[in-house]
């Protein structure tokens, strides 16, 4: 018989059986369970709502269902519904009347609130640690190119020149939010639901902030209804991992342009790429293209979330059930390709030669002509139509600026001088713009500094230390 059958005269139909259960994808959260149940039995004792003895059954009956399922010895059943009813039949069976009297006082609409948000605030310590491990491949890639000319684009065409560290660093620094959001969702998520009972507290004299605490949680939620009802914190996780997708699928992109034959800025590694089936000659960056196309499943998983919960009356309905596996699956997602991009960056082999080649074409020194014009003493708009003048001759005669003769400039403008073809090597475009958060040499020192900080600190939070 089922554990709420009293009320009932018939079997469950065998279809809606299973189409009612949740345990082949709640089981994940066997652990979180098992440690909101000890909580509230030890709270429950406390209170003088169950005596020490039963508490003492209680917590002993539920370690050993957690030790015998890790040791793979239980087999769940979708007869008992969820991981909830399943880990309390497991104990009644144990332990007999002493489980029985773990519900009292809880639902498991306050419980499955609590089991999922410990659940998520571990998953989300996890996927930072990740993240981490993915900047520290950045900043050592970052390390090593401070130097390294590229040619900076906007429309994906050629612009400014920049530096390969400065690049990635950028990327660097979009992590690096990814890294505080996810905190940020997890301290609004860390706030404890249990006590909520179904939907409107309970008349026992239970006390809220001991579980809360023991179960390290700020508080406890102060609206029962709240405390049951919404799922706001799994849709916040769902929107961070859906940021964080979208800066690994441009990411990916880059890479996927740059081992192009186009290109050929880096080379992807061996181990992080594959072959074709029947062209013999290729190399395909299959990891960066997955990643791009995970991002796609990640936000689905966003958008299904908010359309489950849209439209829901206060408080629990089971449409709720239906949270898990997005959320589930995004994690799983995004816990598969941050560790293997973090083995593709740093295993790419760069090649700073064709970037150096790359950023030789296109007039990316152009801004730089105008500055030194400017400099000289022409209104900035002036020099830019002068420059503009300049280029157009260029692309006619088939030359590059700095290959222009100084008669050739100094027709256009008397303010041209020798010290022209300084100003408009690349190395020295890049270096003059050291303008706080630029790609001068210096600049990208202080930026690998504070990324490399960060690194440290958020690590020491994640290991409370
Ligand atoms: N398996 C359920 C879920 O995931 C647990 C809560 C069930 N509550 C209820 N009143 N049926 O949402």
């Amino acid at each position: 018989m089922k554990l709420w059958g009293g009320r009932f005269r018939k079997e469950t139909d065998s279809l809606v059986n299973d189409f009612n259960s949740s345990i082949h994808f709640d089981c994940r959260m066997y652990k979180e369970d098992i440690e909101g149940s000890i909580a509230h039995a030890a709270m429950l004792s406390d209170c003088g709502i169950i005596s020490p003895e039963d508490k003492d059954q209680i917590t002993a009956g539920l370690k050993e269902i957690l030790a015998n399922i890790e040791a793979g010895k239980i087999e769940f059943t979708a007869d008992n519904e969820d991981i909830h009813m399943n880990v309390e039949a497991l104990l009644t069976e144990k332990i007999g009347a002493a489980g029985k009297r773990l519900h009292t006082a809880r639902s498991r609409n306050d419980q499955v609130a609590v089991d999922l948000r410990l659940y998520l605030r571990r998953e989300i310590d996890e996927i930072v640690g990740q993240i981490l491990d993915l900047q520290q491949a950045v900043l050592d890639q970052a390390s090593l190119h401070q130097e390294t000319v590229m040619p900076g684009y906007t429309h994906l065409q050629r612009a400014q020149p920049v530096s390969f560290a400065h690049h990635l660093l950028a990327y660097g620094e979009q992590l690096k939010r990814d890294v505080t959001r996810l905190l940020d969702c997890k301290a609004r998520m860390n706030i404890c639901p249990l006590g909520s009972g179904a939907l409107a507290g309970t008349t026992y004299p239970i006390d809220r902030w001991q579980t809360a605490k023991l179960l390290g949680f700020d508080a406890p939620c102060s609206n029962s209804l709240d405390g049951v009802s919404d799922r706001d914190y799994a849709v916040e996780l769902l929107s961070g991992l859906s940021i964080l997708m979208m800066h690994l699928s441009r990411f990916a992109e880059e890479v996927i342009l740059w081992c192009s034959w186009e290109f050929k800025f880096i080379e992807l590694d061996d181990a992080y790429s594959t072959g074709s089936s029947i062209m013999p000659q290729k190399k395909n960056p299959d990891v960066a293209e997955l990643v791009r196309g995970k991002t796609g499943r990640v936000y689905g998983h966003l958008m299904g979330l908010l359309t489950t919960m849209k439209g829901l009356p206060l408080a629990y309905n089971k449409d709720m059930q239906e949270d898990k596996e997005p959320v589930f699956d995004a994690i799983d997602t995004v816990k598969m390709c941050l560790p293997v991009f973090a083995g593709m960056i740093a295993t790419m082999r760069v090649l700073p030669q064709n970037m150096r080649r790359a950023a030789g074409g296109g007039f990316i020194n152009a801004t730089d002509c105008a500055d030194y014009l400017t400099k000289k003493g022409m209104p900035f708009r002036d020099a830019y139509t002068t420059v503009g003048n300049l280029v157009y001759y260029c692309t006619e005669n088939g030359k590059l600026l700095e290959e222009l003769t100084l008669p050739e400039l100094q027709n256009i403008s008397p303010l041209f001088g020798e010290d022209v073809y300084e100003a408009l090597r690349l190395e020295t475009c890049m270096g003059q713009r050291s303008s706080f958060g630029g790609p001068a040499v210096e600049e990208t020192g202080r930026q690998i500094h504070t990324l490399a900080a960060f690194i440290v600190q958020q690590r020491e939070g994640l290991h409370g230390a």
